[in-house]
């Protein structure tokens, strides 16, 4: 039996997380639950989104599986998210997209894999008010944190048969920042001549991505850049309801979806809890419980693939409940 930190979050969260609960039950999984409340929903008992309580049952438990979380846009707290990655040091944002049988799109030949860091660049909240008309944002790229994520989207690469990385910048016009991080890239590739390494500015890749993604392998990227182009990329193959994410360190591991905590559909049954499924999936292989999450993914596969129960978000009049009930009886 392993303990896994289980963040329900807030919006849709809570929802999602119980279907992927429950069908992780269903699948025989060898999981206790150490559930950390988090998010807009415990500032006014705790005083803020995220106590210390949620960072010592990871740090305790060293995987946790987490739904999404608000985060106030404006003033006021600092985003869980960002913090949790900090805190943990979780440095790489891992976030495969690739096409799923029975989910339409303008694309059926999509497979990328991107690497996101995850504890730097403009997220680094280095941000002031010069005067009331100025505004201004630090952004901050280093030599340590570039070539760890060159090594970890290389490593990836060799470890899952992939050919290609792309490095992405704006390194044209962010010269000294970006520049630094395609050095690293650069760096690292000399160490994997038999992955094909090639660079690429972000809003060349934006246009090409939505014109031929089907070119593209592994994307490594700076933090917002990554950010950006893994909306991009879940909506070439069938939007945020089934983007899955990964947040990896040297010690522990987060895993969850790439949306947000949808607060338009929040309460609704309407929400698509795939993304956080697919997330659970590939936390149940990190922690060695592969013959659960291929079972749960066959399961998963064959709701989508028949098609008669779909949530909104992929065409289908499903409800969250119903659709969740579907992969059960499918496992
Ligand atoms: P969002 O991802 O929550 O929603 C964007 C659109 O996609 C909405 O129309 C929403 O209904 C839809 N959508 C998202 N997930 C869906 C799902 N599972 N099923 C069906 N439809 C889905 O992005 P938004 O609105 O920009 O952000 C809302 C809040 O979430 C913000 O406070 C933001 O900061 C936070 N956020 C949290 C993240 C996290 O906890 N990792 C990641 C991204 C945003």
């Amino acid at each position: 039996m392993q303990t896994v930190t289980l963040i329900p979050g807030d919006g849709i969260g809570p929802e999602i997380t119980k279907a992927a609960v429950d069908i992780i039950k269903a699948a025989g999984a060898q999981i206790e639950w150490d559930i950390q409340n988090a998010g807009t929903d415990v500032i006014e008992k705790e005083g803020k989104p995220l106590p210390d309580r949620v960072i010592e049952s990871i740090k305790k438990n060293k995987v946790a599986l987490k739904a999404p979380v608000t985060t106030p846009i404006g003033k006021g707290f600092r985003s869980v998210n960002v913090q949790l990655r900090k805190a943990l040091d979780l440095y790489a944002n891992l976030r495969p997209c690739k096409n799923i049988d029975g989910i339409k799109t303008r694309y059926d030949n999509v497979d990328i894999v991107i690497v996101r860091e995850n504890t730097e660049d403009l997220y680094a909240g280095i941000e002031r008010q010069i005067d009331e008309d100025t505004a201004e944002s630090i952004k901050i790229i280093t030599k340590k944190a570039s070539l760890r994520i060159a090594e970890f989207a290389f490593n990836y690469a060799v470890k899952n048969n992939r050919k290609t990385v792309h490095a992405v910048s704006k390194a044209n016009i962010c010269k000294l920042t970006d520049g630094l991080f395609l050095n690293c890239a650069r760096e690292i590739s000399q160490k994997y001549p038999n992955i094909e390494y090639k660079e690429i500015l972000v809003d060349n890749l934006c246009m090409q991505l939505v014109q031929n993604p089907e070119k593209f392998d592994i994307l490594v990227l700076p933090n917002l850049y990554g950010d950006i182009v893994s909306d991009l990329c879940a909506g070439l193959v069938g939007g945020l309801g089934i983007a899955q994410g990964a947040n990896i360190g040297m010690d522990y591991a987060v895993f969850e979806p790439v949306h947000g905590s949808a607060p338009d559909i929040k309460g609704q049954n309407k929400a698509n809890p795939t993304a956080l499924i697919l997330s659970a999936i590939e936390m149940l292989k990190y922690i060695n419980q592969r013959n659960t999450a291929e079972k749960i993914e066959r399961a998963l596969f064959k709701t989508l693939k028949t098609g008669n129960c779909l949530t909104a978000d992929l065409g289908g009049d499903a409800s969250t409940i119903d659709f969740t009930s579907e992969i059960i009886k499918n496992l």
